[in-house]
């Protein structure tokens, strides 16, 4: 029997990754736009640094992490999520003792143990962005203007932006415990998740998508609500700055994230085109991060983006590639001239198909035709002889006589 592919890790299929590069290549473009390096980090780290940073009690760590003993005995996890390891690195390579401010991007495959469907999945693929060395609210605006210039520029309008305020170490006790007393009566009420995590993490059951936690969860108190100073002023400066360029963004207080290293500003970006997998990226402020890994007391906000997910949402749009130039040969003399002008098309930057199995003329122009090249043309011995060819525009058939040089060829496909 044939082997197939693990449940929840997919194949990206040629037909797939031009759209894939294409968000690829707009990520690029767009942070590099706005200053942010490439960085590059292991798939796999010790197992220690996300149960230190994404927090003991979240699913990721309790439930969904690809973790296993290698063969010195050590605990490593294939990553969850690039922060962590960002982070890591950061730290490890003292990045900011370079420069005080560190911006850097990162692209790759992530690993979480969840019930695959439509736009979840076990191996699934991230873009991130990630700022540290800076506390000043603008730059969360910042952060927040280059995600949705993405989305803009790969031409999807739709997702909306939400944002919230999670506050600090400061405030949140203060509003847990506020939060605990509300639910405590109402805890009979709660999903089974919501109750094991009652006491380790109880903001969750504000998120919780099962209705009776909805229920149970009307009229809690907000953390927006009980932020102190310096965090309402925060959020308050995040907003402005948001309005200052014009970025659209709903408040929604019940954004808790899944990950416990979140201080202030939290965000989403929501579709309703994916059914219940409605976050197509999503991020926000550490501060207490970079320090609770073991290096200095540096402030970081970023976000990453599911870019299934984002393929998903460009739907049906073509991202296929033709080739420029279809070349069809009557016989053995003509293939070696075809095969000559294939290279030196190719060093002038032009794609080339031909036959290199001597099929008949029909059966190449079938070939031409199913690779959707643009153009063809078809050498016999009238063409090797006067070194000219009428090259065919296969959109509409019509016909214009060329030299069969590169230049020449160059001059009409372009
Ligand atoms: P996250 O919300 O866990 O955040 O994931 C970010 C995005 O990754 C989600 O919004 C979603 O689009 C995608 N995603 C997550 N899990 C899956 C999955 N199983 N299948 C497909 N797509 C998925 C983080 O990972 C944080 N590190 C984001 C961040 C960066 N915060 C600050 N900096």
């Amino acid at each position: 029997m044939a082997i197939t592919a693990i449940k929840g890790f997919n194949d990206i299929l040629p037909e797939e990754t031009g759209r894939w590069q294409y968000i690829e290549q707009t990520a690029r473009r767009v942070f590099e736009l706005n200053g942010f390096s490439e960085i590059r980090v292991p798939v796999l780290e010790k197992t220690e640094l996300f149960c230190r940073s994404i927090g003991d009690a979240t699913d990721i760590v309790e439930k969904e992490m690809y973790s296993f003993t290698d063969k010195g005995g050590n605990s490593v996890t294939m990553r969850p999520e690039g922060t962590a390891s960002v982070m890591r690195s950061l730290i490890e390579n003292k990045l900011y003792a370079l420069d005080p401010v560190s911006k850097l991007y990162y692209m790759g495959p992530m690993f979480r143990y969840e019930r695959p469907q439509k736009g979840r999945y076990r191996q699934f693929h991230q873009i991130g962005a990630e700022v540290t060395g800076i506390n000043d609210p603008s730059i969360d605006a910042q952060v927040l203007n280059m995600l949705c210039s993405f989305f803009r520029e790969i031409g999807l309008t739709e997702p909306q932006l939400h944002i919230n305020s999670l506050g600090c170490p400061q405030c949140r006790p203060a509003y847990r415990a506020a939060l605990v007393e509300f639910l405590e009566s109402r805890l009979s009420n709660l999903c089974e998740d919501c109750k094991r995590r009652f006491s380790a993490n109880p903001l969750r059951a504000l998120d919780c998508k099962v209705p009776g936690c909805a229920e149970a969860t009307a009229g809690a108190p907000a953390m927006i609500e009980h932020l102190c100073g310096e965090c309402d002023s925060h959020f308050s400066k995040v907003k402005h700055y948001l309005e200052l360029t014009g970025t659209k963004y709903q408040i929604n207080p019940r954004m808790v994230r899944g990950l416990d290293y979140y201080t202030r500003t939290t965000f989403e970006l929501v579709t309703g085109l994916l059914g219940s997998q409605s976050a197509v990226a999503a991020g926000g402020r550490y501060d207490g991060l970079v320090s609770e890994l073991g290096g200095p007391a540096v402030p970081g906000i970023g976000f990453a983006m599911g870019v299934e997910r984002v393929a998903l949402l460009l739907g049906e749009r073509d991202f296929s590639r033709q080739p420029d130039l279809f070349i069809a040969t009557m016989g053995e003399a003509e293939r070696d001239a075809a095969f000559r002008l294939l290279a030196q098309l190719q060093q002038v930057g032009i794609w080339v198909e031909m036959d290199y199995e001597g099929k008949s003329l029909k059966s190449q122009m079938r070939r031409a035709d199913k690779l959707k090249a643009r153009f063809s043309v078809v050498l016999g011995s009238n063409e090797i002889a006067s070194n000219r060819a009428a090259i065919k525009r296969m959109a509409d058939g019509q016909v214009t006589e060329a030299g069969l040089t590169a230049d020449a060829i160059k001059m009409i496909v372009y």
